[in-house]
């Protein structure tokens, strides 16, 4: 196993040490993993005048999985587009083909004290988003503004080739596969071809997997379904645009950005894993930030590129003791937290 280690800016070195650290605890009872660190992002940028440098780039593509903290910050949002710390992260997914982009939305019932969220609703929440990420509407040509004030238009292109399509379903139903194999297959074919084709390479496939239940929803009604009764789903798989916007709702079900982490695949299970969250530059450097999505996203690795669930199972496991010995950062402090803890403290109760 080889895993890059990309940290990256603001909080993202702080929160990748922790998970180092629970990795350090595998190595030594003999598991072998070899990692190899390297510059992402604005420290890149620094550095090299390159966000993602070639080397950077040869090591992900290396390597089995990538490990990545986040980028960004105040510092970098002057330089041109091409040269800002978030390319690194739109270049690492095409150039290695990361497509499938997998977002759970867990709401672990020993955080239950910190959530301000209704518990009739979301208490003991596991869902899991998959997001199509190199095509759809984002990509699709033609696209452009053209003409002139007061007659200008604007327009894209929803595309998406049989083969994508496919690709993505396949990781969808899989992902149902490992876990409570029940796929909702999301799209909104009663306005958009693109979304037809969709719902027919669906029902295609579906025999494939005759253990995993295929349902549709229409986009609409999925945003407000998710909203109005989220535990109804274990697997939505979805295009890009709608994606994006189910991913982003889901993560707020759980009401703490510090805790959800998120794998990128491609399509020989080789990923990128990252928490949701960016590089929080309000509370970088101050040694608070939370490392458990972080931390989270390792597990996630163990489970989705080395087939090991008992580890990423172990992983969860230490962190929910952690939480349930009431250990709190800032971000998840809840009525009864005395004093928060530090990021390094947690790092240490979920190593223990
Ligand atoms: P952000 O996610 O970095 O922060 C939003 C809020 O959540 C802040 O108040 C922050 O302190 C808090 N927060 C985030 N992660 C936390 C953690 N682990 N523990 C405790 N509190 C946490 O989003 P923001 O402020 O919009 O973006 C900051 C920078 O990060 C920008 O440069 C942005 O472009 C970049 N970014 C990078 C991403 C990536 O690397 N994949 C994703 C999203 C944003
Ligand atoms: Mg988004």
């Amino acid at each position: 196993m080889k895993i890059a280690l990309l940290a990256g800016d603001g909080i993202g070195p702080e929160i990748l040490r922790e998970a180092v650290r629970v990795l350090d605890v595998l190595r030594g009872e003999g598991l072998k993993i070899e990692t190899e660190e390297a510059l992402v992002g604005g420290a890149a940028y620094d550095a090299h005048g390159d966000p993602l440098p070639e080397a950077t780039l040869k090591l992900a593509k290396q390597a089995d999985a990538v490990l990545f903290g986040a980028v960004g910050g105040p510092k970098y949002d002057t330089l041109v587009r091409n040269k800002r710390p978030e390319r690194a992260i739109l270049d690492l997914r095409k150039e290695c083909d990361f497509f499938a982009n997998l977002r759970p939305a867990t709401v672990f019932p020993e955080l239950a004290d910190a959530s301000s969220l209704k518990p009739e609703i979301v208490s003991g929440l596991d869902i899991m988003i998959v997001r199509e990420l190199t095509g759809d509407i984002y990509f699709g040509q033609p696209r452009g503004i053209t003409g002139d004030a007061p007659n200008r238009e604007g327009f894209n292109t929803m595309r998406y080739t049989e083969a994508q399509i496919t690709r993505i379903l396949h990781a969808g139903f899989k992902t149902a596969q490992a876990r409570g194999k029940r796929l909702c297959s999301v799209d909104k074919m009663n306005v958009l071809e693109t979304t037809q084709l969709w719902r027919d390479i669906a029902m295609e496939i579906a025999p494939q997997y005759p253990d995993v239940e295929l349902t549709h929803m229409l986009v609409d009604n999925c945003a407000m379904q998710l909203v109005r009764n989220p535990r109804q789903f274990d697997v939505v798989v979805t295009g890009n645009m709608f994606g994006d916007i189910l991913s982003d709702e889901a993560s707020m079900l759980t009401g703490s950005i510090g805790m959800l982490p998120s794998a990128s695949l491609d399509a020989n299970g080789k990923g990128l894993y990252e928490p949701i969250h960016g590089s929080a530059p309000d509370i970088a450097g101050k040694g608070i930030a939370n490392p458990l999505a972080q931390i989270l996203s390792m597990g996630m690795m163990f489970k989705y590129t080395f087939g090991r669930t008992d580890i990423s199972d172990r992983i969860e496991k230490a962190v929910r003791s952690a939480l349930a010995a009431g250990l709190r950062t800032a971000d998840i402090a809840s009525k009864t937290t005395k004093k928060p803890s530090t990021t390094s403290e947690i790092g240490t109760a979920v190593v223990k």
